[in-house]
C-alpha cells in the first residue's frame, strides 16, 4: 500500500478498518492539557476493556449473593473458574485444551515449571539464556541454578548478539549449542524480545534445544497476542506468559502456562503439588493421598484468585470476538505505518532497532539526533500525552495495538513527536 503523510489519509484508514468498533470498547486515559492521550504502551500494560468491570463486578456480586456457595452454585462456579480462560489461552497460542491453564503470575509459572523441567545433573546443569534477558528471567534462571547447588556464573550460558542493533542470530545458538550443549539442561528464552522488539525463530529454537538434548522453555509475555504462536508444532516442553501486555487483563492479572502434551501423562508426578491440582471429582474428599488431575490443570496450586482471573476471562472474550488473524493483518499494517512515517519524518534523528524482517506491534526507537537525548525526547513526549515507553539504556518503545490504536494515533504520534524534537 502507498503511504501518506497526513491525517485525512490515516482518518480513511480507520473507516476502513474491520476492527474499529473494538476502540469504544475500552478505557483510555484521561486528556492533559487539552491533548487526547496517544496510548502506544499495549505491549506494558494494555488498555482496560470496558467488560473487564463487568466480570468483576459479576464475580463481587457472586460473593455477595452465594458466598461459599459460589465455589459450585453460581453462574460461573468458582470450581471451574479458570477453564473459561482455556479456549482463548489455546487459540492464541496454537495449543491443545488440556495443554494451557490459567494460573498465577509469569515469573511464578516460570519457577513452577523450572521445577519440572530444570533437573540438572552434574554433566548437565546450564541454563542457556539470551544476553540481554529480561531481569526477572535471568533472575529465575541464577536463582534455580544455585538452588540446585551450582554456581550462577558459570551455569548461566548467555546467547549474544553478534549484530550492533542487538539482533540475535541463530547460527549464534547453534554454535553455541554444538560448543557445549551436552552441558546445558535448559533453554529459556522470550518469544520476542523485549527490548529490540525481535521475534525470534521459536521453531527454529525448540529444534536445536531439542536436537542437542535441552528442555526448552519460552517466555511469550510479548509475543502472546501480539505475533502467530504455533507451540504444539514447535514443542516447546513448556512456555509461560502474564496477560497484562497485548491481552489488556489488568496489572499483575493471572498468567497462563503450556506444557507439552508429551508430560501430561498421570505417571509423570514432577510437579510441586497443591489441593487444585489433584483431580477434581475427589478434591474435597480431602484424602491424603494425590490423585493427579488430568493435563496442566496438574500444575495449579492454589484455588485462583476469582477477582484477578475475572478481567483475563473478559479480556479473552475480547480478543476472540476479534480474532487473531485480523488483529495481527491491521497490527502489521499499523506498525508500517508508523515506521513509514518515522524514516520519511526523521531520517538521521530517529533511528529504529526493530528490523521488519521478524517483527510484531513494537517498534525500538534510538534518538540519532546530536541535539537531544533519548530520555529528554521521552520525557518531552510523556509531557504531549504521549505513552510509549523508556527502556533502559536508550530505547523508546512504541507499540501500536491493533484492538484499540487507531491509525489517526499512529499519525498523531509523528506530530507530537516532531513537536518534541523542535
Ligand atoms: C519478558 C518478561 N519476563 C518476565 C516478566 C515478569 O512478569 P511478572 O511480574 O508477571 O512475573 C515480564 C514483565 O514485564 C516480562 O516482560
Amino acid at each position: 500500500m502507498e503511504f501518506e503523510d497526513n491525517k485525512d489519509f490515516a482518518r480513511k484508514l480507520d473507516e476502513q478498518d474491520p476492527l474499529r468498533k473494538f476502540r469504544d470498547q475500552f478505557n483510555f486515559p484521561q486528556e492533559r492539557d487539552g491533548r487526547a492521550p496517544v496510548y502506544l504502551c499495549g505491549n506494558s500494560l494494555g488498555l482496560q476493556p470496558k467488560l473487564a468491570a463487568q466480570y468483576v463486578r459479576d464475580e463481587l456480586a457472586n460473593w455477595a449473593d452465594y458466598a461459599v456457595d459460589g465455589h459450585f452454585h453460581s453462574e460461573r462456579p468458582w470450581i471451574k473458574y479458570h477453564r473459561l480462560a482455556t479456549k482463548g489461552f489455546a487459540e492464541l497460542t496454537g495449543a491443545k485444551a488440556p495443554e494451557v491453564i490459567a494460573m498465577n503470575t509469569l515469573t511464578v509459572n516460570l519457577h513452577l515449571l523450572m521445577a519440572s523441567f530444570y533437573r540438572p545433573s552434574s554433566a548437565r546443569y546450564k541454563i542457556l539464556i539470551e544476553a540481554k534477558a529480561f531481569p526477572s528471567d535471568r533472575y529465575a534462571a541464577m536463582s534455580q541454578i544455585r538452588l540446585h547447588g551450582f554456581d550462577p556464573d558459570d551455569g548461566i550460558v548467555e546467547w549474544q548478539s553478534s549484530n550492533d542493533d542487538g539482533w540475535l542470530e541463530m547460527s549464534d545458538l547453534a554454535a553455541i549449542l554444538e560448543r557445549e550443549g551436552d552441558s546445558i539442561a535448559l533453554l529459556l528464552l522470550p518469544g520476542v524480545q523485549y527490548y529490540t522488539g525481535q521475534v525470534l525463530d521459536m521453531a527454529g529454537i525448540c529444534r536445536l534445544g531439542r536436537d542437542a538434548g535441552c528442555a526448552v522453555g519460552l517466555d511469550l509475555a510479548h509475543a502472546i497476542g501480539n505475533v502467530e504462536l504455533h507451540l504444539d508444532d514447535w514443542a516447546p516442553d513448556f512456555a509461560a506468559w502474564c496477560t497484562y501486555k497485548y491481552l489488556n487483563a489488568g496489572p499483575g492479572a493471572i498468567g497462563g502456562a503450556y506444557v507439552h502434551e508429551s508430560h501430561l501423562s498421570p505417571e509423570n508426578l514432577n510437579q510441586l503439588h497443591g489441593w487444585w491440582g489433584h483431580e477434581e471429582k475427589t478434591r474435597f474428599d480431602m484424602l491424603p493421598s494425590f490423585t493427579p488431575a488430568a493435563g496442566a490443570e496438574l500444575w495449579q496450586m492454589s484455588n485462583p484468585p476469582i477477582l484477578a482471573l475475572a478481567p483475563v476471562i473478559a479480556s479473552l472474550n475480547v480478543f476472540l470476538d476479534a480474532g487473531l488473524p485480523r488483529l495481527i493483518e491491521k497490527s502489521r499494517m499499523l506498525t508500517n505505518y508508523l515506521r513509514w512515517l518515522i524514516e520519511q519524518r526523521f531520517a538521521n534523528r530517529i533511528g529504529i532497532l526493530t528490523r521488519d524482517e521478524a517483527r510484531g506491534a513494537q517498534l525500538s526507537l534510538i534518538v540519532q539526533d546530536p541535539n537531544i537525548d533519548g530520555k529528554t525526547l521521552f520525557d518531552r513526549l510523556c509531557k504531549l500525552n504521549v505513552t510509549g515507553d523508556w527502556r533502559e539504556p536508550d530505547v523508546i518503545r512504541v507499540a501500536p495495538a491493533p484492538l484499540y490504536n487507531s491509525f489517526a494515533d499512529v499519525h498523531e504520534f509523528v506530530e507530537r513527536l516532531e513537536l518534541a524534537l523542535r
